[in-house]
């Protein structure tokens, strides 16, 4: 009988064998699962697309038979982690530890970095700015006290010869109430004192060329930029050679007091010259909607955010030669949007010459008295304000050379009231 299990047990050197093998071949297959499972494992973790309620759920076994998937950190109510996924933010990331109690702001943690973000600079492409720029707060109410800043968009080359008299503009006015952004190409040749209300305001800039697709795409940058600050409520677009005609508080009050924004925007034969069927009829842009308009322009933030979100006109403009873009891409996109809340003007003040397709310009002699109180509107201009009859129809004035400098800064106090 026993001998029936000799030759079962004198087979066991051959299955020894197959075991031995086996083991050899399973030794460094589990080192090499143990490898993957290592390298894959941060994965998980890293990725905030898996929720770590997800994760603690299916890693960790459960020891009781209780319904709810219980999270890491421990919740008082089962009902809100049942409930309300935990915020990503608080999703352990080796990248970005959370920061001990006593450095955490009074204030939500990211809520006011993300209301007013410190600086200008940033490394994102215009792809994925505008992207950003475009988001806006589904959620009507503000939970903090919201006070509307202007947002002043320059767009210059090389320089601001004019800047000290914008130094005077902005001279003592808090810094709550206004935001300054300034696209130059190339940069400032130099640089800015500390002191200047300029310092730290250049945003990444590209080559603009008057009359190409360039300009708007500054314009757009510019303005994207200036949305990425939730306070900015008013977006006016100035060059090097503008001018403030009144002083900070008349011009803060006249812009965030409006319930329209400045957009010149019309419709002639000569607004239609530039209309051409063959680019522009593809797009769905018809004559009847082309409009033309003074480049400088003034507008709210719910107009700022549909200009930087325009993903189907502004193609057709950007491939159009010798179409001026910058004096009819936005008042034409005003109008497809059937955009109400315009003045259809400019407020930026500019005077037209007989047979010259440039505003004037005005140096050291020009500047008088007379210029600039004509510019302000006296009894002569007729302009609408938020419905009411009003005879300040300009707050920004055009061109001015850089030797208009000294007058100009003479007769702001008396004229202008600040300086
Ligand atoms: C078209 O309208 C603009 C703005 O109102 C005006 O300056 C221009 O003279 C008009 N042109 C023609 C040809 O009517
Ligand atoms: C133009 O409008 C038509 C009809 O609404 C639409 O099918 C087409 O995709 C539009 N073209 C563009 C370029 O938006
Ligand atoms: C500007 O023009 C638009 C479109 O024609 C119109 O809806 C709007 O009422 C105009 N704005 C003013 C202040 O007249
Ligand atoms: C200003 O406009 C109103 C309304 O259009 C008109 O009645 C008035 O005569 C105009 N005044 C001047 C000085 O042009
Ligand atoms: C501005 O618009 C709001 C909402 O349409 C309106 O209630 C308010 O009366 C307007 N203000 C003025 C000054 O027109």
């Amino acid at each position: 009988m026993n001998n029936t299990n000799k030759p079962m047990v004198t087979s066991h050197p051959g299955s020894r064998l197959l075991k031995a093998v086996l083991l050899l071949l399973l030794f460094p297959l589990g080192f090499i699962m143990g490898m993957i499972s290592m390298a894959n494992f941060p994965h998980f973790y890293e990725s905030p697309i898996i929720p770590p309620i997800l994760l603690s759920s299916s890693l960790a076994p459960s020891p009781s038979a209780t319904p709810m998937p219980t999270p890491t950190p421990p919740s008082p109510s089962p009902e809100t982690q049942c409930l309300c996924p935990p915020p990503l933010s608080s999703t352990p990331t080796p990248s970005s530890p959370s920061p001990p109690p006593a450095e955490r702001p009074a204030t939500p943690r990211g809520l006011m970095s993300f209301i007013t973000p410190s600086g200008v600079m940033h490394d994102m492409t215009d792809d994925e700015l505008l992207w950003r720029a475009s988001m806006a707060p589904k959620v009507s109410r503000t939970p903090y006290t919201r006070v509307p800043k202007v947002a002043f968009l320059f767009l210059v080359r090389n320089q601001l010869p004019l800047r000290p008299l914008w130094e005077k503009f902005f001279a003592g006015q808090k810094h709550e109430l206004y935001t300054i952004y300034v696209h130059s190409f190339p940069p400032f040749a130099a640089t800015l004192p500390t002191d200047s209300v300029f310092h730290g305001r250049m945003i990444p800039s590209q080559r603009t060329t008057w009359g190409d697709a360039n300009l708007v795409e500054a314009e757009r940058r510019l303005l994207a930029n200036a949305l990425l600050d939730q306070s900015n409520e008013r977006f006016a677009l100035l060059s090097e050679s503008c001018i403030p005609i009144y002083d900070f508080p008349t011009i803060y009050t006249h812009l965030t007091g409006s319930n329209n924004s400045f957009i010149d925007c019309f419709d002639n034969a000569s607004a239609r010259v530039r209309y051409k069927p063959d680019i522009f009829t593809p797009h769905n842009i018809t004559i009847s909607q082309w409009r033309k308009g003074s480049q400088w322009f003034e507008m709210d933030r719910a107009l700022a955010v549909e200009v930087v979100s325009d993903e189907a006109y502004f193609p057709a403009f950007r491939d159009c030669r010798r179409c001026v873009i910058d004096e009819h891409y936005i008042p034409t996109l005003v109008s497809i949007l059937g955009w109400r809340r315009n003045a259809n003007r400019t407020l930026t003040y500019m005077e037209w010459q007989p047979k010259n397709p440039h505003p004037r310009r005005h140096g050291a002699e020009d500047v008088t008295v007379e210029l600039l109180m004509k510019m302000r509107g006296g009894a002569g201009n007729n302009c609408t304000y938020n419905g009411a009859a009003s005879n300040v129809c300009f707050v920004f004035a055009r061109k001015f050379s850089p030797d208009s400098l000294g007058p100009l800064l003479e007769l702001a106090p008396k004229i202008m009231g600040f300086g």
